[in-house]
């Protein structure tokens, strides 16, 4: 099977030396991305910037802000099966970039903020069988938000974690998440390293994508 896997933060400029970004580590974009490759499926890995060696055998598309990584999404989406949006992409974006670096001063600074482009909400499958995984990572309501996503952004499979501790989700190596699928269903995978998560996720994944490829032919 053909994945596409989304990692890391995005950097939303706000001039030369300043940007907008989140405390995403990539560490689960990277271990799904390793674990598929291990599966022996091919895998596009995006990436926003993050410090981590990518695995071998992963076509790495390095990219920095919302806007890139939603034209190298859309690039890569008619080759593949499954796409799973593992990245933290920003929300929102500066309004304006300023060319020069914003000087300090006495009073306070407002900052215009404006929504990203939502890369799941807009997105035209390449084919009805086409698999579309996202993230939800909430401090509250984890099953009532991770529903919500599944439903306006079009999710066939939603990977919720809870991010309001420590021990887990975003930065940690560790994880705990519930898989919510369209007809209702979800499974629990419990605390485990993020690699452990990994490999669980993309058999489920991939059984998921196998049974839409068979039920076409
Ligand atoms: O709305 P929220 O950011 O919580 O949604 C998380 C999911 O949406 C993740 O799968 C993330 O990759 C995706 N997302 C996106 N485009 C954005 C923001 C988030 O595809 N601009």
């Amino acid at each position: 099977m053909r994945f596409i896997v989304t990692a890391g933060p995005t950097r939303e400029p706000i001039d030369p030396v300043r940007y907008l970004s989140n405390r995403s580590s990539g560490k689960m974009g990277y271990a799904i991305a390793e674990a598929a490759l291990a599966e022996g499926h091919s895998v596009i890995l995006i990436s926003g910037p993050v410090s981590l060696i990518p695995p071998s055998g992963a076509n790495l598309v390095q990219v920095t802000t919302s806007d890139e990584m939603d034209d190298a999404v859309h690039a890569h989406l008619a080759a593949c099966d499954v796409l799973v949006m593992c990245a933290a992409v920003a929300d929102y974006k500066p309004a304006t970039f300023s060319t020069r670096k914003i000087k300090k001063q006495k009073n306070a600074l407002t900052l215009e903020l404006i929504p990203t482009r939502d890369i799941l909400a807009s997105l035209t499958r390449p084919s009805p069988e086409f698999l579309v995984v996202g993230f939800a990572a909430e401090t509250d309501d984890l099953e009532a938000n991770a529903q919500k996503k599944l439903r306006d952004k079009k999710c066939d499979i939603v990977v919720a974690n809870d991010v309001s501790g420590n021990e887990s989700g975003m930065e940690s190596d560790e994880n705990e998440v519930t898989i919510f699928f369209r007809n209702g269903e979800k499974e629990k995978i419990s605390r485990a390293p993020k690699k452990i998560i990994a490999r669980a996720l993309v058999k489920i994944l991939s059984n998921a994508c196998e049974k839409r490829l068979t039920k076409k032919t």
